[in-house]
C-alpha cells in the first residue's frame, strides 16, 4: 500500500494489501454486492452456489476473454457442482448490435435457460452490456452476474444496471436498466490488459475523485503507479470507485438527477470519440480524460472553479500518461462546428442551451442545464489551437 491515507469513501477493514473488499449497492429489494479482489474468478462457483443454490449458469463471453479466463471460470463452476453452458461472441463493439443480441438470446434459449437460472457476463463493457441486455429480455428477465475483466468495466459499466446495444443511429440507444444480482471484480484479471487499455480505464477512476471526492483524488495523485502496476492499492481504488458509483446509483438509479454526474468529461469526450470514428485512435477512457480536462478548463473560464484546480486535474492525468488536450488526438478531427454538431447529437439542446457537468472545484461537480452553446463553441475553437 502507499503511505498516503486511503480514501474515506471506502469503509472496509484494512487487511493484507490484496485482501478482498465488498461494496454494497443499496437498492432495496434489488440490492447487491460487488466483490473486489485478486483471484476471485477462481472462487466464483462458491459465490454463485451460495447466492442461488441449484441454479444453472449461462456464461456469455468473447473469444479473447475466453482464451484468458474461461477455463478458470468453468473449473470454478464445476468444482461447485454448477451446470453451465457457454455463448462466445466476437470481441469488439460490433457485437453490441442487433445481430449480437440475437446470437446471445438464441444461445440462452437453446441452452434452456430458465428464469431462476443465471447469466454470467464474463468480459469487458461490450460483453457486460450485451449479456446484461439479453438477460433483461430473454424469458422476460433472467438475473445476471457481472464478472468484469477490464478496469473500465470494473469501476463503471458492470455497476448500476445500464445494459444495451448500439443502434445504427447511435451508441447505447436500445437497452434496459437491469441490475446485476452480484458483481465479481477479479483485479488479477487486469494483469493481462494492455497498458494503454489499463490507463484508459484509470480515467474513470480519476473521474470519481474529480466529480465528488477531493480526498480520493489526492490519494490517487500518490497511489496511481501502484494501482496501474497491480499492488494492493488497485483493490482499494476499484473499491473506492465502486463505492462512489454505488452511492450515486442508490440515490438516482434511472438518471433523473445526480446520476448524470457520472457523465463528467463525457460530453466533450463523446464528441471527440465520435469525431475519431470510435476507433483505436482514441479509446473511450482517453476521450473522457480529455473531456474532463476540458470540463474543468471551461469551469475555470466561467469563474466556477480556480485555474489551479483545472491545472491540477490536467497534471494528474498527464502524469498517468493519458491524453489531456484536443491536440493529443492523433489524425484529423471534424472542425469546431462539426464537434458542436456531435455535442448537440449527444446531449439535449434546448433553445441554444446545453447540459454539461461542470465543477466548482476538485470533487465538486454539478449538473449545469443552461450552458450557452455559443460560449462552448468559442471555448472549443480556442482549445483546438492550444
Ligand atoms: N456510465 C454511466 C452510468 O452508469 O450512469
Amino acid at each position: 500500500m502507499s503511505s498516503v491515507a486511503t480514501p474515506s469513501s471506502v469503509s472496509v477493514p484494512q487487511g493484507s494489501p490484496a485482501a478482498p473488499r465488498t461494496v454494497r449497492v443499496e437498492l432495496g429489494a434489488r440490492a447487491y454486492d460487488i466483490a473486489i479482489g485478486p483471484g476471485l474468478l477462481g472462487e466464483i462457483g462458491t459465490r454463485i452456489a451460495a447466492l442461488r443454490p441449484g441454479a444453472r449458469v449461462a456464461i456469455v463471453t468473447d473469444q479473447n476473454v475466453a482464451l484468458q479466463h474461461l477455463g478458470m471460470v468453468e473449473a470454478a463452476l464445476d468444482a461447485a457442482g454448477i451446470g453451465f453452458s457457454t455463448v462466445i461472441v466476437a470481441p469488439g463493439e460490433g457485437s453490441k448490435s442487433y445481430a449480437g443480441l440475437q446470437q446471445v438470446a438464441e444461445g440462452l434459449i437453446a441452452a434452456r435457460v430458465e428464469r431462476r437460472d443465471l447469466v454470467l457476463a464474463l468480459g469487458g463493457g461490450v460483453v457486460g452490456d450485451l449479456a446484461g441486455f439479453a438477460a433483461a429480455v430473454v424469458r422476460r428477465g433472467v438475473d445476471v452476474v457481472q464478472a468484469p475483466t477490464t478496469l473500465l468495466s470494473q469501476v463503471d459499466s458492470s455497476v448500476g444496471g445500464k445494459t444495451g446495444i448500439n443502434s445504427p443511429q447511435g451508441k447505447n440507444l436500445v437497452g434496459a436498466f437491469h441490475q446485476p444480482v452480484l458483481v465479481v471484480a477479479d483485479t488479477a484479471a487486469l494483469d493481462t490488459l494492455p497498458a494503454r487499455e489499463l490507463r484508459a480505464g484509470y480515467a474513470e477512476v480519476a473521474k470519481y475523485g474529480l466529480l465528488g471526492d477531493e480526498k480520493l483524488f489526492g490519494w490517487l495523485e500518490g497511489a496511481w503507479r501502484g494501482i496501474l502496476s497491480g499492488d494492493g492499492d488497485r483493490v482499494e481504488a476499484v473499491a473506492a470507485s465502486c463505492a462512489a458509483k454505488a452511492a450515486i446509483v442508490a440515490r438516482d438509479e434511472t438518471e433523473t438527477g445526480d446520476r448524470a454526474l457520472l457523465n463528467l468529461g463525457h460530453t466533450f469526450g463523446h464528441a471527440l470519440e465520435a469525431g475519431a470514428g470510435f476507433s483505436q485512435r482514441l479509446l473511450h477512457g482517453e476521450a473522457v480524460s480529455i473531456g474532463m480536462c476540458l470540463a474543468f478548463a471551461y469551469s475555470a473560464r466561467l469563474g466556477l472553479c480556480s485555474g489551479q484546480d483545472a491545472v491540477r486535474a490536467q497534471r494528474h492525468l498527464e502524469a498517468v500518461g493519458l491524453p489531456t488536450r484536443i491536440a493529443d488526438v492523433p489524425g484529423e478531427l471534424p472542425d469546431t462546428d462539426g464537434l458542436m454538431t456531435l455535442i448537440a447529437q449527444d446531449k439535449k439542446v434546448s433553445r441554444g442551451a446545453l447540459t454539461f457537468i461542470l465543477a466548482r472545484g476538485i470533487g465538486a461537480a454539478f449538473v449545469a442545464k443552461d450552458v450557452d452553446a455559443a460560449s462552448v463553441r468559442a471555448f472549443l475553437e480556442e482549445m483546438r489551437a492550444a
